[in-house]
This record gives structure tokens, sequence and C-alpha cells, in this order.
């Protein structure tokens, strides 16, 4: 049982009409067999689940650890049939509303909307403190709007770099899923640290000196702001679907590469829907317009997700590695043996890869392909990374998912 929940409109915190998720679970299950894959498959069919971790059941398989949100109706169902059936669970949230509520920091949310680099921001919080970076770091920070999202609010790019030449640069974007929270956070802390670095660290400055970085803080705008007011779990962007009632498209498979192949889904009802046709959203074309026409300076893209401990790097719709692969691979080892295992001092459940290989010494871990359809075609592809924050240090209160 949650904690009666008070709404403040002020604040445009879920508004009364919010979607409420009292008695809901999100359920994590070690398959083994086929047998356990063929259980879940059939379970979302009856039960509709929402997963969480991989996001869709087309992508389970054997030795997967397997997260996924329930209806409190089917619950008790759920929980027998995985039991009957010796499938190993664990409940990671026995109240999922409860843990919204934690996750609002309702009572220093009520005292004020400043913008805070330790707490959730809501939009409009958000675009107040883009304004305010290039106001108070003009010398570093520059606003580039590429365009409006479907409910027509502006996608505005920071540009942070010493340099106005367009030399070397990266692109990096937060909140393409609405609900990945920890994201868009990410996204803000990550620029705080350009420009808080760049007067009292030599590397930053350095690395500011002759680089650019373009940060979109939330592309999926529209859905961020629907995550705040109606629905925590909301996942697409808004654009109704044609002949149908669902709204949203996964503005990551809407992009022209390998579109709408094994990962996605053309029915717009589930949450990997690509989309009437590639690009057919205004979010995704704005970030593809942007991008094409920096293509002489972009050598990177980097997209943050939520959650896993992982580096997904191209290419996510094949077996195939990338042609940079040899050179990535060790990088990305090397940042994540290095740089995250310290951080965290976990053993090594740490993965490093494609979706279609992933290097890592846990084989639960591995990510099936493919996930990730932002990619660019190879020859005028930067290249690609994304990276899906941890789930294990803060599960309960930061990262829903
Ligand atoms: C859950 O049960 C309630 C009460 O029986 C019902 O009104 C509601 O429609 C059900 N929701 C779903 C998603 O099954
Ligand atoms: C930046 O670029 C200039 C011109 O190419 C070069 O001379 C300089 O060493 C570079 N500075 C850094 C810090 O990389
Ligand atoms: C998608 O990519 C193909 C091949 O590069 C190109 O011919 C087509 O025009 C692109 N479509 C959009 C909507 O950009
Ligand atoms: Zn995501």
């Amino acid at each position: 049982m949650g904690l009666p929940w008070i709404c403040f409109s002020a604040f445009a915190v879920c508004l009364a009409s919010c979607l409420k998720f009292h008695g809901h679970k999100v359920i994590q299950v070690q398959l083994e067999t086929e047998e356990h894959v063929k259980l879940i498959k059939s379970m979302d069919k009856t039960f509709n689940l929402d997963f969480w971790r991989p996001d869709s059941s087309s992508r389970i398989a054997p030795k997967m650890t397997v997260d996924f949100h329930i209806h409190a109706n089917h619950t008790e169902t759920i929980l027998h049939l995985l039991k009957q059936n010796t499938v190993h669970y664990e409940v990671l949230f026995h109240d999922l509303q409860a843990g919204i509520e934690a996750q609002l920091d309702n009572s220093r949310l009520r005292k004020s909307q400043k913008h805070k680099y330790n707490k959730y921001n809501d939009w409009d919080t958000i675009t107040d403190w883009a304004s305010k970076m290039a106001s108070e770091h003009s010398d570093l920070v520059r606003l580039i709007d590429i365009g409006n999202t479907y409910e027509g609010r502006p996608m505005t790019v920071l540009r942070v770099g010493q340099s106005n030449a367009e030399g070397p640069a990266i692109f990096m974007d937060c909140g393409i899923h609405a609900r990945e929270w920890i994201s868009p956070a990410f996204c803000q802390w990550f620029v705080r640290e350009l420009v808080s670095g760049y007067s009292k660290n030599e590397e930053i400055k350095k690395l500011l000196t002759n680089l650019t970085f373009y940060i979109l803080p939330v592309l999926n705008i529209d859905g961020y702001v629907y995550t705040w007011t109606e629905d925590r779990m909301w996942r697409k962007n808004r654009s109704p679907a044609e002949d149908s009632d669902c709204f949203g498209t996964d503005l990551n498979r809407n992009f022209n590469v390998s579109w709408c192949d094994i990962g996605s889904s053309d029915e717009p009802c589930t949450e990997i829907y690509c989309g009437k046709s590639a690009q057919s959203e205004e979010e995704t074309k704005n970030v593809a317009n942007f991008i094409l026409s920096h293509l002489k300076s972009i050598k990177a893209y980097i997209s943050i997700h939520a959650f896993s401990q992982m580096i997904l790097y191209p290419y996510s719709y094949t077996y195939e590695l990338a042609p940079n692969s040899k050179e990535l691979i060790p990088l990305l080892d090397r940042l994540m043996t290095g740089l995250i295992h310290k951080a965290y001092n976990t053993p090594s459940p740490l993965s490093c890869g494609t979706q279609a290989s992933v290097v890592s010494s846990s084989p639960s871990l591995r990510y099936e392909p493919p996930v990730k359809k932002l990619h660019w075609p190879s020859n005028t592809s930067p290249i690609m990374f994304s990276l899906i924050l941890p789930n294990k240090f803060c599960y309960t209160y930061c990262i829903l998912h």
C-alpha cells in the first residue's frame, strides 16, 4: 500500500487523473529453458505484460533475466503460474505506486520547483535550466533549436564547447524513452560537469577546446511531460496512430535504418511500435536532419537509456560486427571494467557490446538483438553508442525504468 497520493497541480506532478499503479508488481524471472520462454510469451499474450528488460517478449531467450511489470488484477494468477512451472522469480516492486511516489520526492517538490541535479526535474524546469546554462555560460553553451515535437514543443540542443568552428563533435540524446527518467537527469548532470569542469579541470578544459558536445536533454519531450502528468510508465511519443485508438511511436525504432525489422512491431498498440514509416515522427525527423546536416563534424552518437549496466554499440539489428569493432571493443571494455566497475565496485555484472554480441562475463546479461534502431547507413555513420544506466544500485528509488 502506498501513502495517500496528494496531488499538487501547481507543481504539475501527476494530476488527479493520473494513472495509478496500486498493487502492481514488477517481477524479475530467471528463465532457464525454452518452456520458460514459451510460458512468459503466452502470459504476455494473455496478460499484456509490460516488459522492462528486455523491452519486448520477442527478445527473451533461455538463460536470461527478464523484468516485467504486471497489473494488480493479474498478480495472483501470474505468480501462481510461475510457481507451478518452476520459474525462479523475485518481486522487485511489491507496490509500484509506492515506488513512483517515493521517487517523486514529494516533500521537496512541494517546497520549490527549483532545478536540482539530484532530483528529477519536470519539463518546464529543464527548459528554464537550459536557458540559464546558456546565459550564464555564454562562452561555452549555446542553444540550437532543431524543430518541434508532435505537440509543438521546441526541441533544443545544448551546444557545449569553446570553439565556434565546426570541429569534431559528439551528439548525445537523453530521454528518447519517456519513462526512463534517469536518462534526462544524466544529460543535465553531464552538462554541469562540462561547464563546471571547464574552469577547474585541465582535462575537461582541453576536451572542450576543440571538441563540441551536442546534448539533447530530452528527445521525447511530449512523452516525458506525459509521464509527469498522466502515466508514469509511458514510453513512446504522443502522436496518434492511424486506424487505431492507440497513441505513440517508439522513437528509438523509428529511424531509417533497418526500419521495423526484428525487435520492432508494426502494431500501434505495442510499446515497440516503429511508426507508420521510417522517420514518420517529428522528433526523429528533427534529430536525423540535425545529424545529417552536421555529418562532417559529428564523430559519435551516444544515446542514454535505463536500465541495465551496459554499453551497446553497433550494430543492433544484425549479428555482424561494425567495421570499427576492433577499435571499439577494447575501448568500451576498458570503459566498463575501469570506470564503471571502479565507481560501483561491482564484481563484473557489466557488459559491453552490441545487442548482437555482448561482451559479458555473465550470460544472463546478454542482450539479444536487436533493440537499438538508432543507426545511420554505414557510409555516413557516426560511431554509435548507447549507454544503459545501472539498475542495481538504486532500484527502488531512482530507476523506475
Ligand atoms: C481490474 O479489476 C477491476 C475490478 O474488478 C476492473 O474494474 C478493471 O477493469 C480490471 N483491470 C484490468 C486491466 O483488468
Ligand atoms: C586544438 O586544435 C588546434 C588546431 O588544430 C591545435 O593546434 C591544438 O593543439 C588543439 N588543442 C587541443 C587541446 O587539442
Ligand atoms: C531512408 O533511407 C533510404 C536509403 O538510404 C533513402 O533512400 C530514403 O530516402 C530514406 N527515407 C527517409 C524518410 O529519409
Ligand atoms: Zn530506452
